[in-house]
This record gives structure tokens, C-alpha cells and sequence, in this order.
């Protein structure tokens, strides 16, 4: 009989009670070290359930820190209640990384309100942005109540299209006739109301919540209440729980990133074989997600800086480490040579390669050299399992090129 490629995996022990648990856009039951910004949230939202306006809101914090999942428990809850009390309340989240023009957002909760028997769905394109205005005002009268309107990652959509959109939002009431609507901002960037008209911030920042970053025992608490759920008790080895969150702190307190540390844990062990997760998976697992994470930055490099973190690379193979903004200038323009490309000035280079500082592919620490002023010490900071040459010559060929021609090296000084 022909054997079948996933009949390995059909007998395969599963360490995941139900993996859903641990996934970013799952519900959980509770949401430990929230409740005072649930208590904020839902204390102003009540107004609603009342049948009288909340106050516009606008929440912040670092990314991971809870913001979309705290909004998401309340609304949902809001809901409920709503259909308990036989009260008329909506809630209607939008994401303004994927929806970010003013018109696509308009005509989306337009057509979020749209009723079984009818069709004329607000078209993709083409109307007057005040017809879709017009007639989502027309269609949220129609259903009456109180609507809470999320716009979630708000920071995207006014950097892209400006505050036109919010200002329409938060004015809403005053076209309204039968229906009451708030609007919620949701923003990991601290500063975005400073690109806001000022009578714009003031509407919208009626009420600010802040979430503060997660610490690694907030973590450990997240974590536990999470894999209690998606994990078998015995999977869960000595010490896990615990590096996750550590990891994950390390970083800024990002429970997203602690939440996926644990899940690819709990894959690593599972593919081997092994009964339960311990640290050696989780070390695992955070270098795929370092990997994962380092792979689009540097296949996306424009190719000028691709050559710059070469020129690092290649002093780095030679044995040399760190090396001066002269060294990595001196193979960079022998790199050019190779490729037939016109090398750019020695100061354009140091630019760049603060640019590789800043997005974390090397450091380059400014160092004192006494009478004969400051200069860099540059490294790469890139881990051992990230094939950056391979990355790099995939995404442009003429790096294939750079990578196997021969230099000539100058020795540090
Ligand atoms: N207190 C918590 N308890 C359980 N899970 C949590 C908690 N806080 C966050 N999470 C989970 O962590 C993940 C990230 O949270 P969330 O998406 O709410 O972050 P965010 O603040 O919206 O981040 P971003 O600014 O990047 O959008 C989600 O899967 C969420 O379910
Ligand atoms: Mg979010």
C-alpha cells in the first residue's frame, strides 16, 4: 500500500490541547494585569448601554501590550450586554494598517451595516467621499442606538492620508439624527495626535488610557493562563514559562512575542518527538523568530546599503572585527568595482551605516581615539543561523557576485 506522507503525523503524540489558545487573534476568557484599563474602558462605555454618548478615547502603549485584545474583550462584552438589556449598541473595529484610506473605512462600517434583505453594498471606489458619508450616516439612523466605532493602529491611516477622516468621525453626532456614535483610537506611536488638527486631538482625546509594557511576571501570568488552555499540564517542562517571559521582557514586555515564543516552543519539541517543551526548545525557537524577523529586513535593504553590511561581512570573514568606517569603506568601493557601479562618497557610507546601526544589523559604537579624535568600532549583530549571504544574493544577484570576488584587505590601523 502506498504510504502516505502525513501518516507519520496522524500517530504523532500532540502536546497541544488546542493550539487556537495560543494564537494573537483568539479571545481569551481573561486578560490578567488589564483590569484597570478594562475598569476605564468599560466604566466610560456604560454611557452607552444607558443609551447616552460615551466619551471619544484614545488608547495607547507599546506594541503587545494588549491594546487590540482589551478592546476586543469589551466590545464583545458590551455586546452582550446590550442584547441582554435589549438596549440597540454596536461596535465596529476597523484595522487602519489594512484599511487606511478615508473612504475604505467609511464604506466599510457602511457596509458592516448593511441589512439582510438589502445589496447595494457602498462600491470599492467611486463615489464622492461625502455620499459615503451621507450614507453611513443614513444606514447607522436607520439601525438607531449607540455605535462604538474602534479604529485600531490609527497612527498608520493619519500619517497616510492625514486627520480628515477622524475629523468627520468625531464630529458625527451632529448629522446624526436617531443614532449616537464614540470613536475609540488605538496607537502604539505616543506622538501621533501631534500630526492631529487641534480641535481634532481634543475630541478624540476625551479619555486617554495608557498600557503600560508588561513585565516578565505579568508575562509568566499571561502565559500560564494561556497554556493552561492550549497546552497538556505535564507538556510544559521546568523553567519554560519562565525564559519565555524573560525573553519576551527583554524585548519591551511584548505579550504577542511571549505568546509565540511558547507556541513555537511547544512545535520544536513536538517535531522532535519529545514529550514536553524545555529551555532548549524556547532557545530554539527564539533564533527561528530572530531569523524569521531578520530575513525580510535584509532581503528589503536597498542596494546600497546591501553593499555596506557585505563590506561588514566580508572584513568580519577576513578576521577582522571592529573595523573602522575606512575599512568598510575601502571593500565597499573594491565591491563596487566588481559590479561595475559607481561607489558613493566615503561620508554617504558612514550614513549608511548608521542606518544598519539602527535597524539593529550591526552596531557601531563611537570610540575615542585622544588626540587623533573619534572614530567607529563596527560589528554585525546578525545571529550565526541567519544565512545573510544567501538572503542577500536571492534577492539581487549582482550580490552573488560581490560575495565571490576577491579583495584586497587593509589591516587595522
Ligand atoms: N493580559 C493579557 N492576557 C492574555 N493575553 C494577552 C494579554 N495581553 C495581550 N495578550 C495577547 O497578546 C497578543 C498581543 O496583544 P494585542 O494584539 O492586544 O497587542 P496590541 O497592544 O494591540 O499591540 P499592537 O500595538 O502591536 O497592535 C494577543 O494575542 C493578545 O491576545
Ligand atoms: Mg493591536
Amino acid at each position: 500500500m502506498e504510504t502516505n506522507i502525513f501518516d507519520k503525523f496522524v500517530s504523532q503524540k500532540t502536546l497541544f490541547k488546542n493550539k487556537e489558545h495560543l494564537r494573537h487573534n483568539f479571545r481569551p476568557q481573561r486578560l490578567p494585569h488589564r483590569e484597570e484599563e478594562i475598569e476605564k474602558i468599560s466604566y466610560n462605555l456604560w454611557e452607552a448601554l444607558k443609551g447616552h454618548i460615551p466619551s471619544n478615547m484614545t488608547l495607547y502603549g507599546v506594541t503587545g501590550a494588549g491594546k487590540t485584545a482589551v478592546t476586543d474583550y469589551v466590545c464583545h462584552h458590551l455586546r452582550a450586554k446590550g442584547e441582554t438589556m435589549g438596549r440597540q449598541v454596536e461596535s465596529i473595529m476597523v484595522n487602519c494598517r489594512q484599511i487606511d484610506t478615508q473612504y475604505r473605512v467609511l464604506s466599510h462600517i457602511g457596509n458592516s451595516l448593511l441589512e439582510d434583505f438589502e445589496q447595494d453594498e457602498i462600491p470599492f471606489t467611486g463615489w464622492p467621499t461625502d455620499r459615503v458619508f451621507n450614507e453611513l450616516i443614513r444606514r447607522m439612523d436607520r439601525r438607531g442606538g449607540v455605535f462604538v466605532i474602534v479604529l485600531d493602529e490609527i497612527d498608520h491611516l493619519v500619517r497616510k492620508a492625514g486627520d480628515d477622516l477622524l475629523y468627520n468621525l468625531t464630529n458625527m453626532n451632529s448629522s446624526l439624527k436617531t443614532a449616537r456614535a464614540c470613536v475609540i483610537g488605538i496607537s502604539n506611536d505616543l506622538k501621533f495626535t501631534d500630526f492631529l488638527d487641534p480641535r481634532v486631538r481634543s475630541r478624540l482625546g476625551q479619555l486617554d488610557v495608557l498600557f503600560r509594557p508588561y513585565d516578565a511576571e505579568q508575562l509568566q501570568d499571561i502565559l500560564r493562563q494561556r497554556a493552561q488552555e492550549g497546552l497538556d499540564a505535564e507538556a510544559i517542562g521546568p523553567g519554560v514559562i519562565e525564559l519565555c517571559a524573560a525573553l519576551a521582557a527583554q524585548e519591551h514586555g511584548d505579550a504577542r512575542c511571549a505568546l509565540d515564543l511558547l507556541r513555537i516552543s511547544a512545535e520544536k519539541a513536538e517535531q522532535a518527538g519529545d514529550d514536553a517543551v524545555n529551555q532548549n526548545h524556547v532557545r530554539i525557537a527564539q533564533s527561528q523568530i530572530e531569523s524569521d524577523q531578520m530575513t525580510p529586513v535584509i532581503a528589503t535593504l536597498p542596494s546600497q546599503q546591501k553593499l555596506v553590511l557585505a563590506s561588514i561581512l566580508l572584513n568580519e570573514q577576513n578576521g577582522l572585527r571592529n573595523v573602522q568606517t575606512g575599512q568598510v569603506y575601502d571593500i565597499y568601493r573594491q565591491a563596487c568595482q566588481h559590479i561595475r557601479q559607481n561607489p558613493l562618497t566615503q561620508r554617504r557610507i558612514s550614513g549608511l551605516i548608521s542606518n544598519l546601526d539602527m535597524l539593529g544589523l550591526v552596531t557601531a559604537r563611537t570610540v575615542s581615539k585622544g588626540r587623533y579624535g573619534r572614530s567607529k568600532e563596527i560589528n554585525s549583530c546578525i545571529p550565526a543561523n541567519v544565512d545573510v549571504r544567501t538572503i542577500m544574493s536571492t534577492a539581487e544577484e549582482e550580490m552573488h557576485v560581490v560575495f565571490n570576488a576577491n579583495y584586497h584587505h587593509q589591516t587595522s590601523l
